[in-house]
């Protein structure tokens, strides 16, 4: 049976041109790490020295390292410059390789886990203070689940949209500005989107305001945060973890980096939902004029209150309301309800009438100067 050893010492090697090593191991076994994907080594024959680690990056000059437990194994003569680490590792004859998988004794097993459980221990999230960057759809949901989770919960967002403030929870503190929220908080985490203004928001300065070995978690966009920026901070102890789903080369060899794949949206149901959404969003514009998540054109929802609604498009100019409700007065049709948004350029209204609008009133609307597009609903 092969004994799994999970504590990991790194012993970084930069093997440039060409030559070969010897190690031993010391009774506890060692792993060996091949970029990111670890291989678990077993050593049943531990303290002998296998030779040859050899490795399929075939000379180049990538950064590696053999990961053991014990720093001072390296038997004397192994010249870590001219290690050449290709392909699977080679642990000599008589030892195994292989992952917990391959454990069959579940004993064994259940005793190296206990053993070894002190490894990944971690911090209890109760009592911490987190900060939401961002409260909209998901930074509300996060700070509502933070909450639950027994965490004070702190949030800045410049923009709240009204859905957003009635979904927040009032024990979420609202914060003047980033940098009292980075100097309360030990958790910071982003949900806005990449802007000019965001773009680069978590720099060096910003991260400066952080409290020391706080933690950041970056599962909005990539380009919030200004890696170089990280690196120096997880580097001299200003951020203890940086979590994200964006990986970037000069984070991996970093011990407080967790880096995961994009997979934000990644189950099952959530592909049916978005598509679910979409044909919801679309069938409330066409039958109603309501517009929810367009690219051109404002967020826009009127409740109906009448069987006669008027969906009007203009150019985003003064008097337009006036010209239109002019056109409606004079044909003697009521106005119970009415909203109108601009985005750009463009002006949206949807008017809800008491009587239906003739064909010739339609018409007189879309022949005003600067209306783009009447439908009645
Ligand atoms: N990693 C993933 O897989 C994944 C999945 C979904 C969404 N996202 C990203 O997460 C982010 C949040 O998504 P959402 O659905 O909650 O968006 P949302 O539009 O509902 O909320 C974003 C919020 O950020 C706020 N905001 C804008 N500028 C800000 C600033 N300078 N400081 C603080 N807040 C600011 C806005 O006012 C808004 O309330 C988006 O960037 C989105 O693209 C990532």
């Amino acid at each position: 049976m092969a004994t799994f050893v999970l504590k990991q010492y790194n012993l970084n090697i930069t093997y440039a041109g060409s030559g070969s090593g010897d190690v031993t191991l010391d009774p506890s076994g060692g792993v060996y790490t091949h970029g990111q994907s670890v291989i678990m080594t077993a050593y049943p024959n531990a303290g002998s020295t296998f030779t040859g680690w050899s490795d399929d990056h075939g000379g180049t000059t990538n950064p590696d390292s053999i990961v053991m437990n014990a720093e001072k194994n390296v038997v004397a003569g192994f010249d870590l410059s001219l290690v050449t680490i290709s392909g699977t590792v080679s642990t000599g004859a008589g030892s195994g390789v292989g992952t917990l998988s391959s454990m069959d004794d579940y004993k064994a097993m259940s005793a190296l886990l206990e053993k070894e459980k002190k490894q990944f221990k971690g911090n209890e999230l109760a009592g911490q203070t987190l900060g939401v960057v961002g409260l909209g759809a998901i930074g509300s949901r996060v700070a509502q689940t933070a909450l639950l989770l027994g965490m004070e919960v702190i949030g800045f967002d410049p923009a709240l949209s009204v859905d957003a403030a009635w979904r927040l929870p009032s024990d979420v503190k609202k914060m003047e500005n980033l940098s009292s929220l980075f100097a309360r908080a030990n958790y910071v985490t982003l949900h806005l989107p990449a802007l000019d203004s965001t773009r680069n928001l978590i720099n060096a300065e910003a991260l400066n305001a952080f409290r020391d070995g706080s933690v950041l978690l970056n599962f909005a966009r990539d380009e919030i945060v200004d890696v170089s920026a990280v690196v120096s901070a997880l580097k001299s102890g200003k951020l203890r973890k940086y979590i994200s789903d964006f990986p970037h080369p000069e984070l991996l060899p970093l011990e407080g980096n967790v880096c995961m794949p994009h997979i934000g949206a990644s189950t099952d149901e959530a592909e049916d939902n978005c598509a679910i959404m979409v044909a919801r969003q679309l069938k409330d514009f066409l039958e109603n004029g309501n517009i929810t998540n367009a690219v051109n054109f404002p967020t826009l929802q009127l409740e109906r209150t009448s069987g006669f609604r008027l969906a009007i498009t203009n150019h985003n100019v003064p008097r337009m309301l006036g010209l239109v409700t002019s056109v409606l007065a004079d044909a003697n049709i009521n106005v119970i309800d009415l909203l109108n948004k601009s985005r750009n350029d463009i002006a949206y209204n949807l008017f809800d009438l008491e009587s239906a609008p003739s064909d010739a009133v339609i018409e007189q609307l879309a022949a005003v100067e600067g209306v783009i597009n009447v439908r009645l609903l």
